[in-house]
């Protein structure tokens, strides 16, 4: 049966045609040049216990094949990065991350290492790293979902070679690892247009698949995010599924609202195998980005997720349909019901918090990118804040003109309160073509206490992470 409401592929081309694309213009429109700044201009004074480099990693299309259909998570990788140390900002670097279409287009040697085929779609097929980058076993990587291999840099950040993690990883990786603090492994849940099954993935402190689960899913859903509770892994099988007639059209990112599809959330056993996923159902809603989970006393468990009520319906660019809201939803493995709570109706999205807490005990606090419009439809961009016990909230805007992003928190001290620490982030400023590091202490979003001053403007992209020295030294 299909809803009134489905889309057919031909009107679907139509509708994103008519429009120019939003991800290449303006906050997002790519940069070409790669630089280098050492001794970077700050404003303020950076906290000295900050050594180690701020990394971030977005879609800077190097030649979008066709602009209309072009979607923001396809573009080739390019990874930034500022280097601290004892209250200095030493270095700015942007690279590319140099997949293939990158060196061709720019002459440079092809990166050694494995490859794979990936038969669909080309965000995948194009095998870039544009969605994250963590350190690892003693390596930076940068990579992406769907079927992409990572790619290994340098400190410096130079792409060095393509990645199966020592021959480990098999298929794909994830675009959103999150590390438990305990073990230090990195779990995440990968999925490929191809596959009938998303896997369970645990990456241990070395940089080696140690744990592997394939889970049968119901359709072909994008499943970006995951969380981590003290009992279970926690993931959305949601409203976005694999589309056929876009992939027919030549959309980089075909897939599409399923108004039929029966939305639910997994449960996984941290240590439990694939006959043991419970599934809970829900209201449809495209979670593609999880703040936290926790178990409760009675059994259920708590994610806090950014939630749309609709995506991907009309608008195959990006997600632009609806506003993304931080919702609750209350899980309850004895049923496989759910509850859903909006918690915050001020649009946000990227949600980061204390890592510490990942996997380990319930979060009070929350973090959030969010951009809302003037009367003059001017953009406000704001890094948020939200007090999850108490239902408050309070935020630091960038000015006009400036664009935050994903913004990072790292404790001031191993055992300092949850929210007693540094919230850093990359700034652009779209008037005088810079950006900026902006660092604010997580108590106090009045000023921040440092801005580092970068001569390039840095795209808005996706996710980023503080490599302190005691993980990856120089
Ligand atoms: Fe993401």
């Amino acid at each position: 049966m299909t809803h009134p409401e489905s889309s057919s592929p031909s009107t679907l081309n139509e509708s994103s045609a008519v429009r120019p694309n939003q991800f290449l213009q303006g906050p997002f429109a790519p940069v070409g040049q790669e630089i280098t700044v050492h001794d970077l201009k700050v404003t303020g004074t950076i906290p000295t216990e900050l050594n180690g480099r701020l990394l971030r990693v977005g879609p800077n299309p190097i030649d979008p094949e066709n602009p209309a259909t072009y979607n923001w998570f396809s573009g080739n990788g390019m990874v930034h990065g500022v280097r601290l140390r004892e209250g200095r900002a030493e270095w700015y670097r942007n690279r590319f991350v140099r997949d293939d279409q990158v060196v061709a287009s720019r002459g440079w040697p092809e990166v050694p290492g494995p490859r794979q085929a990936v038969p669909a779609p080309r965000y995948a097929r194009n095998n870039h790293g544009n969605t994250n980058i963590f350190a690892q076993g003693g390596h930076t990587f940068a990579f992406m979902e769907g079927g992409s291999l990572p790619f290994e840099l340098s400190y410096e950040l130079e792409t060095v070679a393509r990645s199966n993690f020592e021959g480990t990883l098999n298929g794909a990786w994830t675009g959103h690892p999150h590390r438990d603090p305990l073990t230090g492994e990195l779990h995440g849940i990968a999925y490929r247009w191809d596959w009938s099954y998303a896997r369970y993935l645990v990456l241990d402190a070395q940089g080696k698949i140690r744990k592997s689960v394939n889970i049968p899913l119901d359709g072909r859903p994008i499943i970006h995010d995951m969380a981590l509770s003290r009992r279970y892994v926690v993931f959305h099988n949601g409203a976005v599924q694999a589309h056929a007639g876009l992939q027919a059209q030549g959309y980089d990112f075909p897939y599409a609202w399923d108004f039929d599809h029966r939305n639910a959330w997994g449960l996984l056993p941290r240590e439990g195998t694939s006959d043991q996923v419970v599934w809970c159902e829900t209201e449809p809603t495209a979670a593609f980005h999880l703040l936290g989970a926790f178990d409760l006393p009675d059994g259920r468990v708590a994610v806090d997720a950014i939630s749309y009520d609709r995506l991907f319906h009309k608008d195959f660019t990006g997600p632009t349909e609806a506003p993304a809201r931080l919702d609750r939803f209350v899980l309850d493995p004895s049923t496989g019901r759910s509850t859903l709570e909006r918690l915050d109706d001020t649009p946000s999205e990227m949600p980061r918090l204390d890592e510490r807490l990942i996997g380990v005990d319930r979060h009070r606090y929350g973090y959030f990118s969010s951009r809302t419009k003037t009367a003059a439809d001017a953009t406000v961009s704001r890094l948020l804040k939200r007090d999850l016990d108490k239902g408050t909230s309070e935020s630091y805007a960038y000015g006009p003109a400036r664009f935050g992003m994903e913004a990072v928190f790292v404790p001031r001290t191993p055992d300092s309160a949850e929210d007693d620490g540094w919230l850093m982030t990359y700034v652009s400023d779209l008037a005088d073509s810079c950006a900026e590091v902006v660092i604010l202490h997580a108590q106090d979003l009045s000023e921040p206490v440092a801005r580092v001053h970068i001569p390039q403007r840095v795209p808005l992209g996706f996710h980023g992470n503080w490599v302190p020295d005691e993980e990856l030294p120089s």
